[in-house]
C-alpha cells in the first residue's frame, strides 16, 4: 500500500465525521443559514421561507445579469441554470464563453445546489511525521470551492468567471464597475453600499460579489430538499422495489460502495445528506477529446496539483484528485465528471463498475495494442488513481460489481434525488405524491 492509499483507507472515518458535523465555512460567514436549511423540516411545505435580505436580492439580480459579461449575453445563470438545479443547461462537456461566446472552458459546470452553504474550508492536515503519514492519522484533503477546492469563499470564487477569458471575459475591475454603474439596479446598489461606492472600482466589484455570495447562501432554491429521497427520510414517501434495491446496491460496501464517498446517511443533527464527503479523489476518468485544451497532448488537468490551482502543485500525491460532487439532482445532468467525459448517467455508472474489469471499453489503446488506463494523467502520476476502494479494485475479465439491471435500479434510486417531488396532501400515512417539474416555490 502506498502512502496515498493508506490515506484513502482512512477516508471513511474522516468522511463520516465531516458529514456529521464539520463547520461549513459558508455557515460561519452566514450564521444560522446552513443549519436552518440542513434541518429535515425543510421538506414541510407549510413552513414559510424567510425572504431574501436586501443585499441577497441585489445579488440575485447580479447573478442573472448578462450585461456583466464581455459578450453581453452571459451571466452566472447561463452556466448555473436555475431551471437545471443550478447546473449546466445543456450536455456540453464545457460551456462556451468569451466575448464571442466561442471560447471553450476546460471543465464541466458543477451544480451549485446544496453544497454552497455546507462546503467546509479547504483542509489538508499535514502529517507531523512519516509515521503519522503512514497511519490513519493523516486525513485526505477536503473542502473548498471548485473541482480543485481552490477558493475558500464564494465572493472570491465569483471573481474567477467574471474575468476568465473563456467565461464572462471582463478586462478588469474598472470594466465590471462601469457595467454595474450602467445596470438597472445601480441606484439600489448605491442605496445599499453608499452613494460613493463607485469611486473605488475595486470596492464596487467586491461588494457586488459579496451580494452574489449572500444570494447563493440565502436563496432557498439552492437547497430546497423537495426530493422523493427527502420525503422518504421524513417518512412521507415509500421507495419502489427498484429504488430500494438501487439504494442497497449504492450502499453495499462490497459492491457499489458509492455511499462511502457520496454520503447518504442522515447527519448527527438530523441534517439530510448531501451525497458528498467533500473529499478529493482520483478516479482515473478517461481523457475527453471534446475538450479543446486536450488537443495539446502535453496538457493535463490534474485537479489539486494544477494547472488551474497553483498553491499545492508541489505535492505529487495530489495529481489527478478532484472534489467529490454532490449527487443531488444528478439525474437531471447531461454531463458528468470534472472533464465532462460522460453524457449519460448510465455511462457514468458503467464506468465505475467496468473501469477495471473491461478497461478496453473506456480507454484508448497504444500502438502496441495495450489499453492505456488512466490516460488523462501523465504516466508517473497514474499511481494516484484509486484502486483500493470498491468497486475500483477488480481485475480485467473479472465480474463487474453491477449488471445492467443493477444499474437500472441505481439510476431509479438516484432519480429520487431530483428536487420537485412533493406530497399533494398533508403528510399523513398513505398520502399520494405528485411529481412536479420545477422546484416548489413557497412563500
Ligand atoms: C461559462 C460558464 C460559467 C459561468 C458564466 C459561471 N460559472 Fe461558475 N462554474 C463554472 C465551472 C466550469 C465551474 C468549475 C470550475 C473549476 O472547477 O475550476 C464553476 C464553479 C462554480 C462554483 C463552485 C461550486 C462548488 O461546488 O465548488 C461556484 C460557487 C460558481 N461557479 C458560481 C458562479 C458565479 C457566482 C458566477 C457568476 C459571477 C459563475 N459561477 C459563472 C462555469 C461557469
Ligand atoms: C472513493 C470515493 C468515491 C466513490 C467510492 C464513488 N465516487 Fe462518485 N465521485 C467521486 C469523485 C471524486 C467524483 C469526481 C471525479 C472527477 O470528476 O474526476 C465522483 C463523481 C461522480 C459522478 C459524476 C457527478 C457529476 O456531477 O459530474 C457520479 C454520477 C458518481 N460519482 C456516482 C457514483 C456512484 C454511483 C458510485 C458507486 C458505484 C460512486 N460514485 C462511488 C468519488 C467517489
Amino acid at each position: 500500500m502506498t502512502v496515498f492509499h493508506a490515506r484513502q483507507a482512512a477516508r471513511r472515518a474522516v468522511a463520516t465525521a465531516l458529514a456529521a458535523g464539520a463547520t461549513a465555512l459558508a455557515a460561519v460567514a452566514a450564521p444560522g443559514i446552513g443549519v436552518a436549511h440542513a434541518q429535515s423540516s425543510q421538506t414541510q411545505p407549510s413552513q414559510s421561507q424567510p425572504a431574501l435580505s436586501d443585499v441577497a436580492s441585489l445579488g440575485k439580480l447580479i447573478f442573472n445579469d448578462p450585461s456583466l459579461s464581455a459578450s453581453g449575453r452571459m451571466s452566472c445563470a447561463s452556466c448555473h441554470s436555475p431551471a437545471h438545479a443550478y447546473g449546466p443547461p445543456n450536455g456540453l462537456a464545457a460551456q462556451l464563453g468569451g466575448s464571442d461566446l466561442r471560447s471553450q472552458g476546460s471543465r464541466a459546470v458543477p451544480t451549485l445546489g446544496y453544497v454552497l452553504n455546507r462546503t467546509p474550508v479547504w483542509t489538508h492536515v499535514q502529517a507531523a511525521s512519516v509515521f503519522e503519514r503512514l497511519t490513519d492519522a493523516d486525513s485526505p484533503p477536503a473542502g473548498g470551492f471548485a473541482w480543485d477546492g481552490r477558493y475558500n469563499t464564494l465572493h472570491d470564487q465569483a471573481l474567477f468567471p467574471l474575468f476568465n477569458p473563456n467565461e464572462m471575459a471582463n478586462r478588469d475591475t474598472a470594466d465590471v464597475a462601469a457595467k454595474l454603474e450602467r445596470a438597472p439596479y445601480a441606484a439600489r446598489f448605491k442605496q445599499l453600499f453608499g452613494e460613493t461606492i463607485f469611486v473605488s472600482k475595486d470596492a464596487a466589484v467586491h461588494q457586488a460579489m459579496q451580494a452574489v455570495e449572500r444570494f447563493e447562501l440565502e436563496e432557498p432554491g439552492f437547497h430546497s430538499y423537495t426530493s422523493k429521497f427527502d420525503a422518504y427520510l421524513d417518512g412521507k414517501a415509500e421507495f419502489t422495489a427498484s429504488e430500494m434495491r438501487g439504494k442497497k446496491l449504492f450502499d453495499d460496501p462490497n459492491g457499489g460502495n458509492c455511499a462511502s464517498c457520496h454520503i447518504d446517511q442522515v447527519g448527527a443533527n438530523g441534517a439530510h445528506p448531501l451525497f458528498t464527503d467533500f473529499q478529493f479523489e482520483a478516479l482515473g476518468v478517461p481523457r475527453n477529446p471534446e475538450l479543446r485544451a486536450n488537443r495539446d497532448p502535453k496538457y493535463y488537468d490534474k485537479g489539486l496539483c494544477g494547472p488551474v490551482r497553483t498553491d499545492v502543485s508541489s505535492n505529487k500525491n495530489y495529481c489527478g484528485l478532484f472534489k467529490t460532487p454532490t449527487l443531488r439532482n444528478v439525474a437531471t445532468r447531461g454531463v458528468f465528471f470534472h472533464n465532462g467525459r460522460f453524457h449519460t448517467l448510465r455511462d457514468a455508472l458503467r464506468f465505475y463498475v467496468e473501469r477495471d474489469t473491461n478497461p478496453e471499453k473506456w480507454y484508448p489503446k497504444d500502438r502496441q495494442g495495450h489499453v492505456v488506463k488512466f490516460d488523462d494523467l501523465p504516466v508517473a502520476e497514474r499511481v494516484n488513481v484509486d484502486i483500493v476502494d470498491e468497486p475500483l479494485t477488480r481485475k480485467p475479465g473479472g465480474k463487474p460489481a453491477w449488471n445492467a439491471r443493477d444499474i437500472d435500479d441505481v439510476i431509479a434510486f438516484l432519480k429520487t434525488l431530483d428536487d420537485g417531488y412533493l406530497p399533494s396532501n398533508p403528510p399523513t400515512a398513505g398520502a399520494r405524491f405528485v411529481k412536479v417539474s420545477a422546484p416548489i416555490k413557497r412563500q
